[in-house]
């Protein structure tokens, strides 16, 4: 399969874990390189659904080496409980799970200050699912974080954590919140530490060793290109590089290493917290949910729907270097009666072909809808590419070619069997 990076191509939720699934298949590796655990990828195997927030999709399928790189940060209580709840589940952990050494760690004070700062930012909030993501990313860069090596080095890590301690609980003090217990965060995360030492190690050589054996690797991406923290739609972002250059910098495997970019993206458009949609619409979302779709792995929030965006997803085609696509959830369609999709955006007169980067702008922007005739028919039991009906088969080679990329997979419902391999 050579390696592979996956990338959601739109904002988050475009059914990446399934996607990861079944590409899985043939990878030897699959690494995660960015985010933590306010990523959920959902994946249906038989009559389980399992929910994944840190660990890659790789770990449901035997044989496969499964890494959180260094580019992810790491709740370590969560990753303990995430672990703990799939071997309950029947899924074996062991040495199939790698965790790098130098990933970040989430403490309790940056999940504190992230509901904080939602709460200062009153109607301007993010939308955040207050798993410290912001936060923890903000200490990595201002070089005050602690990695998974200090979590388990149990010297270092006691002083380490009461300096942060310090300075956090001076911060929550000043917002009004309750300071933590250096006692209670020390014991719970060195608990976590211990179970969790057997699991870290140096995943940069690792990588580079598998790929001397010719192992081909998975970079599983989370959250979605519009989240990204340099090309999303700022400041309405997640707090990493969610493209595909987050893979490199995320695992340590160099560019051109990386063979393929597949991007992943739901047959109509969907978002989680605040921000731009410029294809929202309450009929989709009204259909939608009615349908018990679109409620988020992570947070249970309903998420917010709107018409495929093709604006969106070339320039996902464009900064992902996008080569292969996965559109998902083709299905929601099926009993819809004339679908739309936005070709253009415009605000009065002038007409965008791009996403303005003014946040301001964007939220103007009112799409230039082209109409497909729905096939009302349902898709869910297609595994070829002609078991379509034909206006479905249509419609996804023209969202594939506004996109710009070559689709290459269609998904007809959770199921690894519907899946339909171009
Ligand atoms: P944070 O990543 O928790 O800081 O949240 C920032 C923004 O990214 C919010 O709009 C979240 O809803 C969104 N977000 C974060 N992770 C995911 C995800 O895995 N799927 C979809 N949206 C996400
Ligand atoms: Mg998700």
């Amino acid at each position: 399969m050579a390696n592979t990076i996956l990338v959601g191509a739109q904002w988050g939720d475009e059914g990446k874990g399934k996607i990861i699934d079944v590409l899985t298949e043939r990878a030897d590796v699959v690494v995660r390189t960015q985010g933590g655990n306010n990523a959920g990828h959902t994946v249906f195997l038989g009559q389980k659904k399992y929910v994944l927030h840190l660990i890659p999709s790789g770990i449901l399928r035997r044989q496969k080496l499964c890494v959180i790189g260094n580019g992810v940060v790491i709740d370590p209580v969560g990753l303990v409980n995430e672990i703990q709840g799939l071997q309950k589940l029947g899924v074996k952990i062991g040495r199939n799970l790698v965790v790098s050494e130098t990933a970040h760690v989430v403490f309790p004070y940056h999940r504190e200050l992230d509901a904080q700062r939602e709460v200062l930012k009153g109607k301007h909030k993010i939308g955040t699912t207050k798993r410290g993501i912001g936060p923890a990313y903000g200490d990595k860069a201002a070089r005050v974080g602690l990695r998974m090596i200090d979590l388990v080095n149990p010297e270092q890590f006691a002083e380490k954590l009461q300096r942060r301690l310090k300075e956090n609980n001076e911060v929550l003090k000043a917002l009004g919140a309750r300071p933590l217990s250096l006692k209670q965060v020390h014991a719970e995360y060195r608990a976590a530490g211990d179970f969790l030492k057997p699991f870290v190690a140096n995943t940069v050589v690792l990588l580079h060793d598998a790929m001397r054996r010719g192992d081909d690797i998975l970079f599983e991406g989370a959250q979605g290109t519009f989240l990204d923290l340099d090309h999303g739609t700022y400041p309405y972002v997640t707090s990493s590089n969610t493209t595909a250059g987050g893979a490199c910098t995320g695992s340590g495997v160099p560019p051109h290493r990386m063979d393929r970019v597949v991007g992943v993206m739901k047959a109509y458009t969907t978002r989680v917290g605040e921000g731009p949609l410029p294809t929202e619409s309450a009929e989709i979302a009204d259909m939608l949910h009615a349908m018990g779709r679109e409620f988020g792995a992570t947070t249970g929030r309903a998420r917010r729907c709107g018409w495929f965006d093709s604006v969106a997803t070339r320039h996902a085609a464009m900064v992902n270097g996008l080569d292969d696509l996965a559109v998902t959830n083709l299905d929601g369609l099926d009993t819809v009666e004339t679908i739309k999709v936005c070709i253009a955006y415009r605000i009065g007169r002038k007409r965008y072909d791009y996403a303005p980067n003014d946040v301001q702008l964007l939220a103007q922007c009112e799409p230039i809808y082209a109409e497909f005739d729905g096939w009302r028919t349902p898709t869910t039991k297609a595994r070829k590419w002609k078991d379509l009906p034909a206006k479905a088969r249509m419609y996804l080679k023209a969202i594939a070619e506004l996109t710009g990329a070559k689709l290459a997979i269609a998904s007809v419902g959770p199921a690894r069997e519907q899946t339909i391999l171009l």
